[in-house]
C-alpha cells in the first residue's frame, strides 16, 4: 500500500479512484457528482473525536475499503482528516498510516488460496505538508514492524519453535544495523541459566537465547534493554492447562515477537540510541523429561526458585534474561510478556498491565501508551505484595506461596520478577490482556502486535 499526498482535489483526480469524504452522519453512502465522479460519504457520526477514537475510525474505514474491494482511494486533506483532534501533522500522518496498515493485515500464510484484498494506493488530497508525509513514512515503518511481529506470533506452535524464532529474528533484522547473536543450549548451560533450562527440559526442542544489539547512540551511552518472553508454546507443563486455555498458547512468544519487530523499526527509523533486545525462548511441554512441581531451580543470579506450578514458566525464563541484562549496565530495562491470565481478570482486554517501583517511569509509560495507542495501566509493586514471593525450600517460589494465591496474580508475577531486576530502572509489562484483539478494535483475529509501537516510542522518546 502506497500512501502519498497530492495538491490536487477531487475534481482534478482520475474518476477511477474512489474519493472518500467524511460526513457527520452515522451511516455511509455513495453520491454521484455532476461530472460523473463517485464520492463515498463515510459516516463518522457526530462524536467529538480524540486520538483514541480517530484510530478506530481509520480502522473502520479500512473495513469499508475491504468490503468494496477498492484498489485506490483518495482521502481529504490534513485539516479534515484531523477531525478536530489537536495533534501535530506528523502525528496525524503517523496515525493514519499506522492504523491503515494495521487494519489491512490478515494472517493468510496458511490459506491454500489467497483471497486477501490489497489496497494499492491512498492519496491525501490538497495536502502539501512535509510533516504529514514524514508521519506517513514513520507510521508505515512502525506498522510494518508490528505486522511482522504478528506474522511471527501467529505462526502455529508446531512451526514456531525456539530455533525458528531465532532464525526469524535473524531474517527480520538482516540488512539493518542490528547485530543478532543466538545462544544455544550449551551456551545457556555455560551461563548457568537454570530457569530457562528447567522450563525447556520437557521439550525435544532446545532453548535459545536471542540477543539483538543496536548501537545508534554514542559509544558509551547506557542502552535501553527490551526483554521479550519467548515461550513458543505453553502447555502449562505437568501443571497442565485445560484444552480451551491452551488453544492460543502458540502466542506465548508475543512479547519476544514484538521486541524483534521493535528492533527492526528502531533500526529503520535510525533512532539515535543504543538499544538491546533479549529473548529467552523455550517450549513448555509435557514429557518424561519435564521439570516437575516441587523442583528447585538455580537461576543465573544464584537465587533458587521452588517450582510450585510449571505453568508459571514465563517469569522463570524472564528471570535469567533480567540477570543477563545487567552486563549492559542499562539505564532502563523493560520486559514484555504474556505473563498471567490474572492481568486479563484485572484489566479486561483494553490495556496491558505495567508494574514498576518508579512513579515517574510509570507516568511516562502511561503517556507513551496514550501516544502510541498501546495503552497500559499500572498495578502496584509494594513490599506488601513482594512478601508473597518467598520460597519454601528455595529462596523464592514461582507462584504465590502464602496468602490467597487466587488474588493479585498479575502483581505476583511482577513481584517475582522484581527480585531479578538488577541495578537498573525497570518496568514489567504484562501484555496478556492485549495478546489478541478486544471487541471494537477492528483488528484481525490472532496477535494484535502490541506493544511494538510502545517499545519504539520508548526507544525514541525516553
Ligand atoms: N502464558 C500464560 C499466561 C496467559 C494466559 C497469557 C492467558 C495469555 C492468556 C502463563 O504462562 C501462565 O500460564 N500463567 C499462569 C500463572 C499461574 C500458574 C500463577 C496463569 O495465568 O494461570
Ligand atoms: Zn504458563
Ligand atoms: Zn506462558
Amino acid at each position: 500500500m502506497k500512501l502519498t499526498t497530492t495538491s490536487k482535489d477531487v475534481t482534478s483526480l482520475p474518476k477511477e479512484i474512489t474519493h472518500v469524504v467524511f460526513t457527520q452522519t452515522s451511516s455511509s453512502r455513495f453520491v454521484e457528482q455532476k461530472n460523473g465522479t463517485l464520492l463515498f460519504e463515510f459516516g463518522i457520526g457526530k462524536e467529538a473525536y480524540t486520538l483514541r477514537t480517530l484510530r478506530i475510525m481509520v480502522r473502520k474505514l479500512m473495513e469499508e475499503i475491504k468490503r468494496y474491494g477498492w484498489k485506490s482511494i483518495s482521502l481529504p486533506g490534513v485539516k479534515e482528516c484531523a477531525l478536530g483532534v489537536n495533534i501535530d501533522e506528523d502525528q496525524l500522518g503517523e496515525t493514519y498510516a499506522y492504523n491503515l496498515f494495521l487494519a489491512q493485515y490478515t494472517f493468510s500464510k496458511y490459506k491454500s488460496k489467497n483471497t486477501e484484498h490489497r489496497l494499492a494506493e491512498v492519496l491525501f488530497r490538497t495536502t502539501t505538508s512535509k510533516d504529514f508525509s514524514e508521519g506517513l513514512r514513520r507510521g508505515g515503518i512502525i506498522a510494518e514492524a508490528t505486522n511482522i511481529a504478528r506474522d511471527i506470533a501467529n505462526t502455529p506452535g508446531g512451526d514456531m519453535t525456539p530455533r525458528v524464532l531465532a532464525n526469524d529474528a535473524q531474517k527480520v533484522l538482516k540488512g539493518t544495523n542490528v547485530k543478532v547473536t543466538v545462544l544455544g543450549k550449551k551456551e545457556i548451560e555455560k551461563l548457568k541459566m537454570g530457569a530457562i533450562l528447567g522450563v525447556a527440559k520437557g521439550s525435544t526442542e532446545e532453548p535459545r537465547f536471542i540477543v539483538m544489539e543496536y548501537k545508534g547512540g554514542k559509544k558509551n551511552e547506557a542502552p535501553i534493554v527490551f526483554v521479550g518472553k519467548g515461550i513458543t508454546f505453553d502447555t502449562g507443563g505437568l501443571s497442565m492447562k485445560p484444552a480451551d486455555a491452551m488453544l492460543d498458547m502458540h502466542l506465548d512468544m508475543t512479547g519476544g515477537a514484538t521486541v524483534i519487530g521493535a528492533m527492526r523499526a528502531i533500526a529503520k527509523l535510525g533512532i539515535k540510541r543504543n538499544v538491546i533486545g533479549l529473548i529467552p525462548s523455550a517450549e513448555n511441554m509435557v514429557s518424561g523429561g519435564s521439570y516437575r512441581p516441587g523442583d528447585v531451580l538455580t537461576t543465573m543470579s544464584g537465587k533458587t526458585v521452588d517450582v510450585l506450578n510449571t505453568d508459571a514458566e514465563g517469569r522463570l525464563v524472564l528471570a535469567d534474561a533480567l540477570t543477563y541484562a545487567e552486563r549492559y549496565n542499562p539505564k532502563l530495562v523493560i520486559d514484555v510478556a504474556t505473563l498471567t491470565g490474572a492481568a486479563l481478570v484485572a484489566l479486561g482486554q483494553h490495556a496491558s498491565a505495567v508494574m514498576t517501583k518508579d512513579d515517574k517511569l510509570a507516568e511516562t509509560l502511561s503517556r507513551f501508551g496514550e501516544e502510541s495507542g498501546d495503552y497500559v495501566w499500572r498495578l502496584p509493586l509494594w513490599n506488601e505484595y513482594i512478601k508473597y514471593t518467598k520460597g519454601v525450600h528455595g529462596d523464592l517460589a514461582n507462584i504465590q506461596s502464602s496468602g490467597n494465591a487466587r488474588y493479585g496474580g498479575a502483581i505476583n508475577g511482577g513481584a517475582f520478577l522484581s527480585h531479578f531486576a538488577g541495578k537498573y530502572l525497570w518496568a514489567h509489562i504484562d501484555m496478556a490482556p492485549r495478546m489478541t484483539p478486544a471487541p471494537g478494535d477492528y483488528l484481525a483475529k490472532g496477535c494484535t502486535g502490541e506493544p511494538t509501537a510502545l517499545l519504539v516510542k520508548i526507544a525514541e522518546k525516553y
